[in-house]
This record gives C-alpha cells, sequence and structure tokens, in this order.
C-alpha cells in the first residue's frame, strides 16, 4: 500500500476518534448529545456507529493537526480539511455538524457524513471523493451488516443513515444506505455478490418512491430479487419507527411489495382512474411494467387482476400486452 494511502486512512482513522472524544467526553459536545436523545439515539447505538461531533468552529480539528505536526495539505486532499480560497488557508469543512463515519468493505473509515444540529443547509455533508472514496461503490454500513446479510441472503437499502440507525437499534442488522446520491449499478452488483434479496425501504414521500422505482429496475437488472415496502403518511423508516414502534415496523417490512404490485399503488396515485381517459393511461402504464415481467405465470398474475378490478376482458388484455412486449424488443 502507497504511503499516501496508509495517511488518509490514518488521518480518518484519527479524525473519528477526535470527533468520537468530542461527543462524548467534552462540553463541546452537549449540543449534540442533546440532538441525539432528540432523535433517539442510545449512547450504545452511536458507539457501535462511531458516531462523532464536529463543533461550531472554523479551526478546531485544523489546530488538532496542526499541533500534531500533520501534513495540512493531505488532510485536504483526504477531504478532511477545507481550503480558502484567497489566501489558501485551511479550515475545519464539517461544524456543527453530527458526524457518520463512513467506512469501506473492510471497516476502514474513508469519508464522514454529517448532519446539522440546526435547520442551516446542507442538511448533510458528505466528504469529497478522494483516490480512495468512490460513493458509487460505497455502501453505508455494509461492513457492519455483511455478517447478518450472508445469513439471510437479504439485505435491507434505505436512503439515509438515521433510516439505517433506527432500523438497527429496532434490531435489524441487515440495512445499509447509498450516500445521498441515487443507488448505482456497481452497488447493485456489490450487494449481489453477498444476496439474494434486496427489500426497497426508501422515504415514502414522492421523491423516496421515485428513487425507489429506479433502484428496483437496477437492482432487478443485477439479478436481484426485488420487494419495496411502503409506509403511510409519506414517512420515512426512522420516523415510522419512532411513531409506530418496532414490532410495527418489522411487520411492514414483511408485508413488502412486488415490483410490480408497488407500481401499480404508485400510478394508481398518479393517475385518477375514476376518469375514463386517465384509466387507459394507468392500464397502459400498467401494461408496459407487466410485459417486462420475465415470468408468465406472474404475468399472467397481473393481467387476471387488473382485468377484475378494471372490467376488461382478459384477451384484451393479453393481446395489447403482447403488443407492448414486441415493441420493447
Ligand atoms: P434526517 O432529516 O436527519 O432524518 O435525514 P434523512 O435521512 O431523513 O434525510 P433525507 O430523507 O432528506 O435524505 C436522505 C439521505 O440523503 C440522507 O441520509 C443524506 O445521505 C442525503 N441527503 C439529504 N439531504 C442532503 C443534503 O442536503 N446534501 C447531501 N449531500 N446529501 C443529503
Ligand atoms: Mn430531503
Ligand atoms: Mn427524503
Ligand atoms: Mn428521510
Ligand atoms: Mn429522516
Amino acid at each position: 500500500e502507497s504511503s499516501e494511502k496508509q495517511t488518509i486512512f490514518k488521518a480518518y482513522s484519527l479524525a473519528a476518534k477526535l470527533y468520537q472524544h468530542i461527543l462524548f467526553q467534552t462540553d463541546y459536545g452537549d449540543p449534540a448529545r442533546e440532538y441525539m436523545k432528540r432523535r433517539g439515539i442510545s449512547s450504545e447505538t452511536a458507539e457501535v456507529f462511531e458516531l462523532g461531533f464536529a463543533p461550531d468552529s472554523w479551526d478546531f480539528v485544523t489546530q488538532f493537526y496542526e499541533k500534531r505536526g500533520f501534513n495540512l495539505a493531505l488532510m485536504h486532499k483526504a477531504g478532511i480539511l477545507a481550503q480558502r480560497d484567497f489566501d489558501r488557508k485551511y479550515f475545519d469543512l464539517f461544524r456543527n455538524r453530527l458526524i457518520f463515519p463512513i467506512a469501506d468493505s473492510q471497516g476502514k473509515i474513508i469519508a464522514f457524513g454529517g448532519r446539522i444540529l440546526n435547520d442551516a443547509q446542507p442538511k448533510y455533508l458528505n466528504s469529497p471523493e478522494h483516490p480512495f472514496f468512490n460513493k458509487s461503490r460505497i455502501l453505508f454500513n455494509l461492513h457492519r451488516a455483511k455478517n447478518e446479510i450472508r445469513r439471510k441472503r437479504q439485505v435491507i437499502l434505505f436512503e439515509g443513515y438515521m433510516d439505517v440507525i433506527a432500523a438497527w437499534e429496532a434490531g435489524v442488522r441487515n440495512g445499509v444506505a447509498s450516500l445521498g446520491t441515487s443507488f448505482t449499478e456497481e452497488q447493485a452488483k456489490i450487494i449481489k455478490r453477498n444476496a439474494d434479496q434486496v427489500v426497497i425501504c426508501y422515504d415514502s414521500d414522492s421523491p423516496g418512491i421515485e428513487a425507489a422505482m429506479k433502484a428496483a429496475y437496477i437492482l432487478q437488472a443485477a439479478e436481484c430479487q426485488v420487494r419495496v415496502v411502503r409506509f403511510e403518511d409519506g414517512l420515512d423508516p426512522d420516523e415510522y419507527i419512532k411513531k409506530y414502534g418496532k414490532d410495527k415496523f418489522i411487520a411492514t417490512l414483511n408485508q413488502s411489495l412486488t415490483v410490480t404490485s408497488f407500481k401499480m399503488e404508485y400510478l394508481r396515485k398518479r393517475h385518477d382512474v375514476s376518469d375514463e381517459q386517465e384509466r387507459l393511461v394507468f392500464i397502459h402504464e400498467m401494461l408496459k411494467q407487466i410485459s417486462s415481467l420475465r415470468s408468465a405465470v406472474e404475468r399472467d398474475h397481473y393481467l387476471r387482476l387488473l382485468a377484475e378490478e378494471f372490467h376488461y376482458s382478459l384477451e384484451a388484455l393479453k393481446e395489447e400486452q403482447r403488443k407492448l412486449f414486441y415493441q420493447q424488443k
């Protein structure tokens, strides 16, 4: 391993320890411990996830490194420090943020996610990419969840760090999340190496639902079995656990939908099926979805559902669906 790589890893592990120390052992950590309490993160869980706190200061960490003779330029290259344009001075990138260390699949910390404690923007700040950190190839919590994932051959995919952590506290220990960017083919391949089934557990607001559909297609292309979870009232998993408790959360996970059923619910919300014109658009979209299914039995199942609910003849639906199938080829 190159010495630059070693130094970057060392810098991250040192920074993580410093942030952790601030959170748990100092008065500077008070606001963050208050925040954790409000969000229902126990100290045990905070320790498991090696959470930390970056104080509301421009030079707290920078001074720490300077005193210890660290190469600040390298810390900047690693994405731990930022640099001011006009005088090239280094300063703390993460300020007033709860720190979520992000590790590679071996458990080596290679980046941070930081959640602001107040309502300033951006809500989350992630380390910039560096030579050993490529966002599209990392899944938050994979190294901790790996054993459980392999045992169950199943991954629960979340949108946010907070969701992974809340699920962990609820006893769901095969959860991972992408890093605030959309889910990628590379991430799907990594999952496929460790599991057969993926349960997508994104926020049930409209961006979350859109993102879940996209992730579902990427995962299916990687030959994963995909299920999708929906929560009431547009909640995200963390909010749902807080509101309804872990038993109901786990029950809801177990009632996940197939991608086709999920798409049907989604399309129902977008099209008013009591309107004739809209209903035809809805049916057309559903037939496209059904055409993408490989199993004839599954296709038949959903065609029958549509025929029954909307009073079309099964024959007519089949004929349309076949047409769409050949158009897609
Ligand atoms: P909380 O408000 O703390 O519960 O966060 P959340 O996880 O519910 O946030 P949200 O659903 O808005 O976003 C999901 C994920 O997207 C987060 O965990 C982040 O990884 C990412 N994200 C959200 N907001 C931002 C942002 O402003 N900037 C960046 N880079 N990522 C973000
Ligand atoms: Mn948001
Ligand atoms: Mn969201
Ligand atoms: Mn959310
Ligand atoms: Mn949330």
